[in-house]
């Protein structure tokens, strides 16, 4: 199947049949899972018995609560989520060049970079397509216009195209709430105290009802760069 078709075979369908559809469309899938609400697409994935192949991008800067949920979330599925970590040659030029804290200072693309967007690079080297729980009600400024399937022109390799699937896009925070707490999944207990996107801890905070959800990530920089580098570059599929 062409892209495009597939494309248009998922949109407008519901999370847990756009992924259906996506497994079978797709041989070699990987889901993102960043230890947020995004566990939904794990919960569906599993109960389409898809034996998902799911990774987290360690940084190393993550909340106590963060590592917890992404421990329970394996236990509670029985699965192995792969744990990716840095590359330490790296992040050590960083942190002795720089220290800790150098995004507050010279904005967080070259920590991100590092402790995120390498280590997704290498591990979507082994796969035809990904997954995320990207939606299109996260962001006003960056994610208004997200689709269901892209291509990935960030992570593609020389020869072949990266696919990237997004199937919770059109589901509102609600949406995703009303899932987690119908069918009792577990869920990360930083939401409970404010926290609406949950990112690494020095860059995240809690955010107002009445704020946009990445309000609280980055906040120290503009709403149209509160991105780090995972969903910038992309081809729309025509
Ligand atoms: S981010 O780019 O700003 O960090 P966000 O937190 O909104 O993204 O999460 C959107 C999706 O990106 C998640 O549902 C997940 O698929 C992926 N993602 C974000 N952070 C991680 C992470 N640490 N590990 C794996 N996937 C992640
Ligand atoms: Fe570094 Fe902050 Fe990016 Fe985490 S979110 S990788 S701590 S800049």
């Amino acid at each position: 199947m062409n892209i495009q078709t597939l494309q248009a075979s998922l949109e407008d369908k519901q999370p847990r049949d756009i992924i259906k559809g996506i497994y079978s469309a797709v041989d070699s899938l990987a889901i993102s899972f960043s230890g947020a609400e995004d566990v939904v697409l794990i919960d569906m994935a599993c109960k389409l018995k898809l034996n998902p192949s799911v990774f987290t991008l360690d940084t190393g800067r993550l909340h106590p609560e963060t590592y917890q949920f992404i421990q329970t979330v394996m236990n509670h599925y029985q699965i192995n989520i792969d744990i990716l970590s840095p590359d330490t040659r790296h992040l050590q030029k960083l942190t002795q060049e720089k220290g800790l804290f150098s995004f507050y200072k010279d904005g967080h693309q070259e920590c991100c970079g590092i402790r995120k967007v390498e280590p997704l690079k290498r591990h979507l080297s082994n796969f035809s397509g990904w997954i995320t729980g990207q939606r299109r009600d996260q962001s006003k400024a960056t994610r208004h216009n997200l689709n269901v399937a892209e291509i990935d022109s960030a992570f593609s390799g020389k020869q072949d195209d990266l696919l990237k699937f997004n199937p919770l896009y059109q589901w509102s925070s609600e949406d995703v709430w009303a899932y987690i707490r119908a069918l009792d999944i577990p869920f990360n207990p930083l939401h409970n105290r404010g926290f609406s996107s949950i990112g690494c801890e020095p860059c995240t905070r809690p955010t107002l009802p009445h704020q946009d959800p990445r309000d609280g990530r980055w906040w120290w920089e503009q709403a149209d760069s509160k991105e780090c580098g995972l969903h910038s570059e992309l081809t729309k599929i025509p």
